[in-house]
């Protein structure tokens, strides 16, 4: 394709009708990138058309693409969490980079989550990609403790799941557990709200949700979605797409039934392997995870936006979850 440098680029909202081309031109722009040494897998292959649906239904104002004339050639999504969103992924397609595509992106994402002041807005990054760190510095973004990216290996003997599960409640149960793990994640950080991971997990059967109680109260919860957002890749790994526990209730036996419970649900759908994503900075999570048999197999940077509020948390805090697209 040639290069036209002078050609302005418009941002504009992702459609549905957009599915495809957003899936190739994300494919395009990671394929350099790639390390297939560190994956069973030659290529990245392109997101299926359901996850870049499913991800737009979650956060329909916040994703955008970047256009010169008819030709799509950048992609964002954003995410909230209540009072935590972040941006990503982002990607422009190799034969537009550096020509300010990525810029204007990144700014439409993190001016939808910034719209709420009291929210914390952020990002996770490569920890060695220099060139990437050096734009989201250049936007503001501030880095935060190293990400550790575990896996565990679920061969072997299993710890029987005692913890209920999400698809196994009555709606009314649902809704007060829900109530309740507003509440437990407010504990970790004001306002937090994961309900829109484990209602898509549940409404797209991507997954399902372990929840642990207390006198019948949610406590803590923990969402793996077995269904890989990658073309092809089946659903040989499930993935932790946030585990937490109410700040007043952090145990280790707690902490022990969330971990036996996601693995379950792993388990019950085939996947040989669990993968999950908790700050450095979380040391008594990262601590119980190491000696649960949970390898380091990369290592992210989270990076939040130095206008907005800081992310602080308590190291014996429990919250594993992904801010990586
Ligand atoms: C990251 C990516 C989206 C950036 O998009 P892009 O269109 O190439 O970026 P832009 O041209 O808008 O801007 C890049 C800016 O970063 C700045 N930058 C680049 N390297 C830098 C460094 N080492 N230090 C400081 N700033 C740096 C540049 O100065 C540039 O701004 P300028 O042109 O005004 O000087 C794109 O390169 C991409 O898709 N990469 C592959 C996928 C990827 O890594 N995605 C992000 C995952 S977290």
């Amino acid at each position: 394709m040639a290069h036209r440098p002078n050609s302005p680029v418009t941002i504009r909202s992702m459609t549905e009708g957009d599915a495809d081309a957003v899936r190739q031109v994300e494919r395009a722009a990671f394929a350099a990138r790639w390390k297939p040494e560190q994956s069973a897998h030659a290529e990245r292959p392109p997101r299926t058309r359901a996850n870049v649906l499913i991800r737009l239904r979650k956060d329909p104002d916040g994703c955008f693409v970047a256009q010169v004339g008819s030709e799509m050639v950048g992609i964002v999504f954003s995410r909230t969490w209540g009072s935590v969103g972040w941006c990503g992924s982002l990607a422009v397609h190799p034969d537009w980079q550096g020509q300010g595509s990525g810029w204007q992106l990144l700014h439409a994402s993190l001016a939808y989550l910034r719209a709420d002041p009291r929210r914390v807005v952020g990002l996770e990054t490569g920890a060695g990609e220099a060139r990437n760190v050096g734009l989201y510095l250049r936007a503001g973004l501030v880095p935060c403790p190293i990400t550790l990216h575990l896996a565990r290996e679920l061969g072997g003997d299993a710890e029987p799941a005692t913890l209920p599960l999400w698809s196994a409640a009555r709606a009314e149960v649902r809704s007060q557990w829900l109530e309740g793990l507003r509440e437990a994640s407010g504990t970790v950080i004001p306002g937090l709200d994961y309900g829109k991971e484990i209602e898509s997990a549940r409404r797209e059967a991507l997954g399902d949700t372990c929840v642990a109680l207390e006198g019948g109260r949610a406590v803590g919860f923990g969402v793996a979605t077995v269904v890989s957002p990658f073309e092809g890749w089946g659903a040989e790994a499930a993935i932790v797409q946030a585990l937490l526990l109410d700040q007043r209730y952090v145990s280790e036996a707690r902490l022990s039934g969330l971990l036996a419970g996601v693995e379950a649900i792993a388990r019950r759908a085939g996947c040989r392997r669990l993968q999950l994503v908790v700050s450095a900075g979380r040391r008594w999570t990262v601590d119980r995870l190491l000696r649960r048999g949970y390898r380091l197999e990369r290592v992210g940077l989270q990076m939040i936006h130095g206008d907005g509020p800081a992310l602080t948390f308590d190291p014996d805090g429990v919250d594993c979850s992904r801010w990586a697209g």
